[in-house]
């Protein structure tokens, strides 16, 4: 088998949105550890959420969340908004969404034994989404020590050979990051990078994949919405410079068509 045909026949974990599929050439890899980042409401929690629903309803692939952020409650009024039962599939043994402390999370994932770790064998959890990595910053006393924490973490979680999306809040809600500390970007398999850019002064949001480790993927910057239905990706920013700076303008191509009209 050549290397290419290896790769090809890699499995993949699909999101179910197809668009995006396409992007990471048909899903994240199995068993990979992804951070998915962006700034307060661009949409993690919901893709995070839509991830874990795809899984259970097309794959039978049992999910878990693990939140240090909102209770569950939460979860199951948001999902309910897109018409995906939560509570429902936690009855049915498919789902489970733990509220943790991030101590506790990461000492019970570290050990053979631990709570997390039994609970992840039990269920047969496929997928895991952690939402969201911020809140180790509040075990580390510095930077190296936070680097420590979050490799560990990672690496527990590989060790159970699940497929796992760790969530990060930025706080720049427009414009280029500037976080510096944490080393999980280098880390993680993939990177997934959700960002508000205004256009015509309109606020969209926007995708894109900014790493995918040992495979190919789409480079574009897509444009996506969140509906009734979950997240829809649609088009890519055609004519558009500065997308990842948050303000986009006109290209000098399309500048000059919208003045001067198409040449015919
Ligand atoms: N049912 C819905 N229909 C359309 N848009 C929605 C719906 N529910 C949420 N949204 C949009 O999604 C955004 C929040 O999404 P989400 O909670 O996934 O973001 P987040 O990145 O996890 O935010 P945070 O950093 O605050 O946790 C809202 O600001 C809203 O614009
Ligand atoms: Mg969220």
């Amino acid at each position: 088998m050549t290397r290419r045909m290896a790769f090809m026949s890699e499995p993949r974990v699909p999101f179910g949105i197809k668009a995006f599929d396409k992007m990471i050439s048909g899903g994240l890899l199995s068993g990979s550890a992804n951070l998915l980042e962006g700034a307060p409401g661009t949409g993690k929690t919901t893709l995070a959420m839509q991830f874990i629903y795809s899984g259970i309803t097309h794959y039978k692939e049992p999910g878990l969340i693990v939140t240090f952020e909102e209770f569950p409650q939460q979860y199951y009024h948001d999902a309910l908004q897109f018409g995906w039962d939560f509570k429902k599939l936690e009855e049915e043994g498919m789902l489970k969404i733990v509220f943790s402390d991030p101590q506790f999370a990461l000492d019970e994932l570290s050990k053979m034994d631990g709570q997390f770790v039994t609970m992840i064998e039990e269920m047969g959890a496929k997928r895991v989404v952690v939402d969201s990595i911020n809140h180790f910053e509040s075990l580390a006393g510095d930077s190296h020590e936070l680097r420590e924490i979050e490799r560990k973490f990672i690496n527990a979680l590989k060790r159970e050979k699940v497929t796992s999306i760790l969530l990060r809040e930025n706080d720049n809600v427009l414009g280029q990051a500037t976080q510096v500390t944490s080393r999980v970007p280098f880390i993680v398999d993939s990177y997934m990078l959700l960002r508000f850019v205004e256009i015509d002064s309109t606020i969209e949001k926007a995708i894109c994949v900014l790493k995918m480790r040992g495979s190919d993927h789409q480079k574009d910057i897509r444009c996506f919405k969140i509906t009734p239905h979950g997240i829809e990706v649609e088009a890519k920013f055609s004519g558009r410079e500065g997308i990842m700076s948050g303000i986009t303008h006109s290209t000098p191509q399309d500048a000059f068509v919208n003045v001067f009209g198409k040449k015919q």
